[in-house]
This record gives C-alpha cells, structure tokens and sequence, in this order.
C-alpha cells in the first residue's frame, strides 16, 4: 500500500484527538526519502550547535540503521530500550532517554530491531500516531525534539510526520533533487490534510554543497526559486572532516569545531533559532 493510500484508509477510520504538542517544545522531524542526502549529520550537528547554546534538544533516532546513535558514541550495550520499544508501546520516551556526551543532549537510540516495526505497526491501533501519543505522555522538558528519519516514507516516517510540528528537510544539491522534494512536499501535504494540520516544512537545508560543481549551484538557484526564504541561508559544504567525525562517535562539532562543515553547522542553528524565534512572536 502507498503512503498515499494508508493515508486514506486510516483517515477515514482515524479517531479525532487534540492535536496540540508537548507544551513549549518543538517537535521537528528531519525527513527526506532520499538515502544519504545528510539527515542524520544534520540532526547530530545541529542538535550539538543548539545544545551549546543552551537548547535542550532530544534527538529521536527513528532510523534502524541507528547512524545517529553511533554517531553519538552511544554503545549498543546502552540501547537496551530503544525507539522501537518506544513506537510499539512497550517503553515510555523517559524510560528509553540516554543522555549524549554533550551536556544537555539526549538521546533515544535505536536498534536494528525497529526494521521490524515498519510491519508489527500494520496491526495495531492509531499506528500513524503511535509517537504522537508518545510525544503527548511526556512532560515537556525539551525544547526541541529532532526526529532522525529513515530514507523512505513508511511507516516509521509517517508516525514521525503525525507527531512533528515541523520538517527539515536537508537536500543535496544533485540531479534528482527537485524531484525527490516535489514527491516529499506532496505527501506533507496529504498529511497534513488527513492527519495532522498543524504540520510545516520549517526549512529546507541544501547539504554537501560542492561550489567547484556547476551543477549544485543550478540546483540550489532552483530550489531557491521554488521554495524562496523556506531555504536556508546557511549551505552546508562539502566537507571530509563531517564524514570522518561519525566513526569516532562523535559530532563533527566536536571532532573538529573549526572545519567549514561545523562552522555551517553553527550557522544554521543560529539561523534556524532565529525562525523558530520570529514564529512563537508572530
Ligand atoms: N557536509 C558533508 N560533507 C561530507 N560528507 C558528508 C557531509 N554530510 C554528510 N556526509 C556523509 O555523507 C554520508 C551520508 O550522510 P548522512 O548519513 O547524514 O545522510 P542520511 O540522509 O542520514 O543517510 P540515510 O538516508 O542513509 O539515513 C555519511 O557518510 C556522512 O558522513
Ligand atoms: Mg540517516
């Protein structure tokens, strides 16, 4: 069944609930189909930048593949409750929380046991709003949540999208970019109608920016045309230092404060404030 059509079926059989979220915190899931496009270093990078600001930031790492959770040097001996426990009810978010090794960065990891999720969710109740309801449960501590989500719009993704207030989007500049970002902004769309009103697309972030390639500055340009002041200022660059840092279990941010990928990755965060400023006053 297509994302599409579950979004039907489950709209039409859907209970209505209050769709407000965690009081004050901000509930932002990084999402794009595509694989490798940069979600999971952005969700690390940026939520280390708003932490040493002073942020308290939960990423939610909803990716079986567990990048994020590696990235952040959390050992699997420490994901005994992960984000798949959390999804299928049997943890709550406090229970499953580690902490990061950065002062006021936490951490539900995941494990490859969540693959199994995108199935055992088919047969149970509210299965699009599982983390909603999670999200709903827990006293709002933080004051972002980022949701690191697979590449692809199951459901795993879905349940993100529902329990979100917001969408990321990080894009490489390439080929296929444009078309990837119609598809995503398609379903937001539909989700949004049948299932969750008050969800945006905070920002699109244009991510392993190459400026000797003639091509990423097409993209961008049109990106840009396209969305306007959606997209982010700040371009993330191309940086070795930023796929180095992952094996080290550690955020680029801190593996190497001064490289051009970290230093973008401040930008943003100080720009992403920034919006996220201008809209609780507006
Ligand atoms: N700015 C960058 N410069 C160089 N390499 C990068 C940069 N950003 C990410 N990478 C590398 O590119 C690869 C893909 O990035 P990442 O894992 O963040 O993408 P993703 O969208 O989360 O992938 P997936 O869809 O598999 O979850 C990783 O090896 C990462 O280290
Ligand atoms: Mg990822």
């Amino acid at each position: 069944m297509s994302i599409d059509e579950k979004a039907d079926v489950e709209a039409q059989a859907r209970e209505a609930r209050p769709t407000t979220s965690l009081l004050n915190t901000r509930i932002i899931a990084i999402a794009n189909q595509k694989g490798g496009v940069g979600k999971t270093t952005t969700a690390i990078n940026l939520a280390t930048a708003m932490a040493a600001v002073g942020q308290k930031v939960l990423i939610v790492d909803l990716d079986p593949q567990g990048n994020a959770s590696t990235g952040l040097g959390i050992d699997r001996a420490a994901r005994k409750l992960s984000s798949y426990d959390v999804v299928l009810g049997a943890a709550t978010l406090r229970e499953a929380v580690v902490p990061s090794a950065i002062p006021g960065l936490d951490i539900v990891p995941s494990t490859v046991d969540l693959s199994a999720a995108e199935l055992e969710l088919i047969d149970l109740p509210r299965r699009t709003f599982r983390l909603k309801d999670v999200f709903a449960q827990c006293p709002g501590v933080y004051d972002f949540v980022l949701i690191d989500c697979p590449p692809a719009l199951g459901l795993l993704t879905l349940n993100a999208l529902v329990g979100a207030d917001a969408v990321l989007v990080p894009l490489q500049c390439e080929f296929f970019a444009l078309e990837g970002l119609s598809h995503l902004i398609r379903t937001i769309e539909r989700i949004k109608i049948n299932f969750n009103p008050r969800l945006e697309i905070q920002g699109v972030v244009l991510t392993m920016f190459d400026k000797r390639n003639n091509l990423s500055d097409q993209v961008a340009a049109d990106v840009r045309g396209y969305l306007g002041e959606k997209v982010y200022q700040t371009v993330i660059p191309r940086n070795v230092r930023m796929s180095e840092a992952p094996s080290f279990g550690k955020p680029a941010l801190l593996y190497d404060h001064r490289c051009a990928g970290s230093e973008a990755y401040i930008s943003l965060a100080r720009e992403l404030l920034r919006r996220e400023t201008e809209l609780r006053a507006a």
